[in-house]
Formats: structure tokens, C-alpha cells, sequence
């Protein structure tokens, strides 16, 4: 009964109500929008519709049930898996649109499956608009940051949901209108990239931290508390420290160390280092964090290994507290690399795909409800706000003024993880991209040499324009 009276009354559907839909979707009720959710799952149906009691929300398994809610002309979210469930959702979706209806993905896509889809449905009068939406379920429940993409007019159409729902950083929303076709998908693999990349420097500085220093669960739980308290603040660094001091049910022990060390992943990493290689501007510190996952896999390879290349984790012999220092400042030279890099990668791509960025903006939506907010976002938009046209962060008077009292803390960590015989490949790429980008020479003309040498394929004179090829041996 309550359905009939909601006929064409929603301002907005969502197709799949697992956790992150049903989540979005309550918070836009919450926001006095009428939505309506649709699942072939009757369980998740039937739960969503109960919320109606409190809430303008309504839920259908039947797709043309669910449609007939939808207010015209139709806003149609999608949060289903990224990959084919989207595409098959579009295909059963199609029949019973309208010109002028518009979908939403909001999942994890690739932004060039993105583009293609846009441009399909555009054909047939659909809108299309790839939504990035980052905070877990959390966040999508009480507010995510929301990095919208797609025609202009369209985002124009559902502005007022996202604005209301998205998390909020001094009364300013964290959704902003990003570019067109898939600007949005595309800055959200970035922000993923950067959460690969912050996720392994942590993870690395609990390595050395517990091999290297021997310490244990409760002072690594004091250690990413205390480091959250100043520059380092970011969500990832207070989950890291409240992850520290959770036990398990099962075993009374700390559950962090009953956790299997074999990392997952759903791919966003690997496409914004894939995106880099194709773009030819460098992420070092995400490849390597991508690169440990994978190599994370091959337990059985690495535990032979460890019997083959025997040697222990060396005894730490330097002052603990100097060290624990130098750690904290490397790790914030080695965030702020990161956060360059994906940076860079989004002012190369901006152009390449024309997508028109404005990384001040970008910036400033992921100060809240995203996975990779930190107070350190507040100096990058202010680069971004002082200079417009900053290639790279690196660049910017202020952060590499931080950069230069923090890279000798960086040199001193790695020496240390190198004698010590701990891994560190996220902090060594973060140096040793930092010291080749900052070095007006680089050995390349080397490489030129050896080109031109092995295959004729010339090369440049610093006295002289033009290509010169040589003749290497007699
Ligand atoms: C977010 C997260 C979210 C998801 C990651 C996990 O912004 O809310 O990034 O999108 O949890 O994609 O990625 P992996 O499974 O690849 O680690």
C-alpha cells in the first residue's frame, strides 16, 4: 500500500542494497529526500522497506516496480560490484528507460569502461555520470566524499542530493562538480592509488617497528596514537592505532596477529600505476605498494626463500627515541611524496583526457569522509589554491620547505631498515623518486648512448639541435 502512494514520488533510486547502497541510501533519507532501493535479494528488500517506518524509503525486487517509483525524469545510482554486474544492470535497466533518465555509478569502475558506457547510453538520450565515493560504509552512512564526473547539466540535476549527504569540512560539503566523462572515476582510482601507497608506508613502519625494534601490540597502539595527535592526523594512521589494541574474540590474543599476512585487493591500485605507466608520469611509492601485495601472495615461494637466505632481523643498537622520531618525520615525507605523485598523475591525466581538473578543488573534497583524508590535504589545496597551474607538489614553496627538514630522516630510516634487513620498498621509492626528481641531471644520457649504440635510434646533443646517431664501432 505504502509503495502505491510512493508512485513516481522518489527523487532518486539505488540499485544494489549491500551495506555501502542501503548506507548512501538511508543517509539521503535522513536528508529528507524520498528514495527508493531495488535488489533481486527479497531479504534486503524487505529490511530496507521496514526503515520506512522512520524514513521516506521504499524498496522493490521487481524492476519495473522500483522504476514506477522514481520521480521523472529518473535518477537511477548504481552500487553494485565494478565490472560485467554494472553492464547487466544497464542492459536491464534500458528497456524501460526514458530520454532524458540518468544513471549514476557509483561504484569502483575503470573510468575508461566509464567513458564507453557514457557514450553508449548518450546515443539512446541517457545520461550517464561516474560517481567515485569514498569512506567505507561509515562514510556512507553519515557523510563520503563524493567525486562526481559527467555532463555538467546532469551533475547539475542531482547536486542538491550529493551536497546534503556528503561529509562536511568547515560547513563545506566534500562533493564537488570534478569534469566531464570520467573525471570523477578517474580521481577516485587516484585517491585508491594514494590509499595503496599510505597503507604500505604505514605498513612498513610497523615492520620496523616490531622486527626491528621488537616492540609489541600495545606500544605500536600508544606509538600511531601519539604520531595521529600532530601532522601525521589522518583516518588511516587512527584506524592503524586502533587496530593495535583490538582483541579477538575467538583467542583473548590481539587479533592483529591472527590476521593471515596475504594482502587482497579489487584492482585500483594497479590501474592508477597502470595509468601512470600509459601517461608516462611516474608513481613509484603506488607501484610498490601494489607490487608488496602482490608479492604478499606468493607465501610458499617466500617462505623457501627465508630458509635459502638466511639472516636475522639485526639487532637495533641506536637510541629508540631518536629513531622513533626520525620514523615520524619520514613517514611524513614519504605521505607527502605520495600524495605529489597521485597529484601529478591527475594534472597529467587533466590534460590527456581534457578533463579540466581543478586539483584545489580535489584536494579540498578529500579533506573529509574519504579513506585518505589528513590534515596534510589542507597545505596541498592551499598549493593548489596559491598556484593553479603547480605541475607538482614538489614544487610548492611551503611543502618543500617541509620536504628539506624531513628528507634527512628519510635517508636515516632506510639506512637503518637496509642494516637492519627489513623491508622498507614504499619509503625506498618515495626517496628515490624524491631524489631523482629533484636532480637536474639525470644519468639518462647513458641510456641514450646505449640506445644509439644497440639500435641506431639516435640521439640529442646538448651543443647542438637536431639528432645525431654515431657510429659506436669500427
Ligand atoms: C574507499 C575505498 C573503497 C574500497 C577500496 C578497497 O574509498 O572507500 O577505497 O573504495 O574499500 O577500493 O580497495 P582494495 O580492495 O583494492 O584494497
Amino acid at each position: 500500500m505504502k509503495n502505491e502512494q510512493a508512485q513516481q514520488q522518489c527523487d532518486i533510486g539505488m540499485i544494489g542494497l549491500g551495506i555501502m547502497g542501503r548506507n548512501l541510501l538511508l543517509n539521503m533519507a535522513e536528508h529528507d529526500f524520498c528514495v527508493a532501493g531495488y535488489d533481486k535479494d527479497e531479504t534486503k528488500v524487505t529490511s530496507l522497506n521496514q526503515e520506512s517506518k522512520q524514513h521516506d524509503v521504499y524498496a522493490a525486487s521487481n524492476i519495473k516496480d522500483f522504476l514506477a517509483l522514481l520521480k521523472a525524469p529518473r535518477a537511477i545510482m548504481l552500487l553494485v560490484p565494478a565490472g560485467p554486474a554494472v553492464d547487466a544492470i544497464i542492459e536491464e535497466l534500458l528497456p524501460f528507460l526514458q530520454t532524458g533518465d540518468l544513471i549514476i555509478d557509483a561504484g569502483n569502475s575503470y573510468f575508461k569502461d566509464t567513458d564507453n558506457r557514457a557514450q553508449k547510453l548518450i546515443a539512446k538520450g541517457i545520461y550517464f555520470l561516474g560517481v567515485g565515493i569514498s569512506g567505507g560504509e561509515e562514510g556512507a552512512r553519515h557523510g563520503p566524499s563524493i567525486m562526481p564526473g559527467g555532463p555538467k547539466a546532469a551533475y547539475d540535476r542531482i547536486h542538491p542530493i550529493f551536497s546534503a549527504v556528503a561529509a562536511k569540512v568547515n560547513n563545506e560539503p566534500c562533493v564537488a562538480y570534478l569534469g566531464p566523462k570520467s573525471a570523477g572515476h578517474y580521481v577516485k582510482m587516484i585517491h585508491n592509488g594514494i590509499e595503496y601507497g599510505i597503507m604500505q608506508l604505514i605498513a612498513e613502519t610497523y615492520d620496523v617497528m616490531k622486527r626491528g625494534l621488537n616492540f609489541n601490540d600495545e606500544q605500536l597502539c600508544k606509538i600511531y596514537g601519539e604520531w595521529n595527535q600532530g601532522e601525521l592526523n589522518s583516518y588511516l594512521l587512527e584506524i592503524t592505532g586502533n587496530i593495535f589494541s583490538k582483541k579477538d574474540d575467538r583467542t583473548g590474543k590481539e587479533l592483529i596477529d591472527q590476521i593471515l599476512a596475504v594482502a587482497q585487493q579489487n584492482g585500483t591500485g594497479m590501474w592508477t600505476s597502470r595509468s601512470a605507466m600509459e601517461l608516462q608520469c611516474p608513481t613509484p611509492t603506488i607501484d610498490s605498494a601494489v607490487m608488496i601485495r602482490d608479492l604478499s601472495v606468493f607465501t610458499e615461494q617466500r617462505r623457501n626463500a627465508s630458509e635459502i637466505y638466511q639472516r636475522a632481523i639485526k639487532k637495533f643498537t641506536g637510541v629508540e627515541n631518536t629513531f622513533l622520531t626520525q620514523l615520524q618525520q619520514a613517514l611524513y615525507a614519504a605521505m607527502i611524496i605520495t600524495y605529489a605523485q597521485g597529484m601529478a598523475l591527475l594534472f597529467v591525466a587533466s590534460k590527456k583526457y581534457e578533463y579540466d581538473l581543478d586539483l584545489a578543488t580535489i584536494a579540498r573534497i578529500w579533506r573529509g569522509g574519504c579513506i585518505i583524508r589528513a590534515t596534510l590535504l589542507e597545505d596541498i589545496c592551499t598549493a593548489f589554491q596559491n598556484n593553479g597551474d603547480l605541475p607538482h607538489l614538489l614544487l610548492d614553496p611551503h611543502l618543500s620547505h617541509v620536504l628539506m627538514a624531513n628528507q634527512e630522516d628519510l635517508r636515516q630510516v632506510i639506512s637503518q631498515a637496509i642494516v637492519l634487513g627489513v623491508p622498507m620498498p614504499a619509503f625506498m621509492a618515495s626517496l628515490g623518486y624524491f631524489d631523482s626528481y629533484r636532480s637536474a641531471w639525470l644519468p639518462a644520457n647513458l641510456i641514450q648512448a646505449q640506445r644509439d649504440y644497440f639500435g641506431s635510434h639516435t640521439y640529442q646533443r646538448i651543443d647542438a639541435t637536431g639528432t645525431f646517431h654515431t657510429q659506436w664501432e669500427e
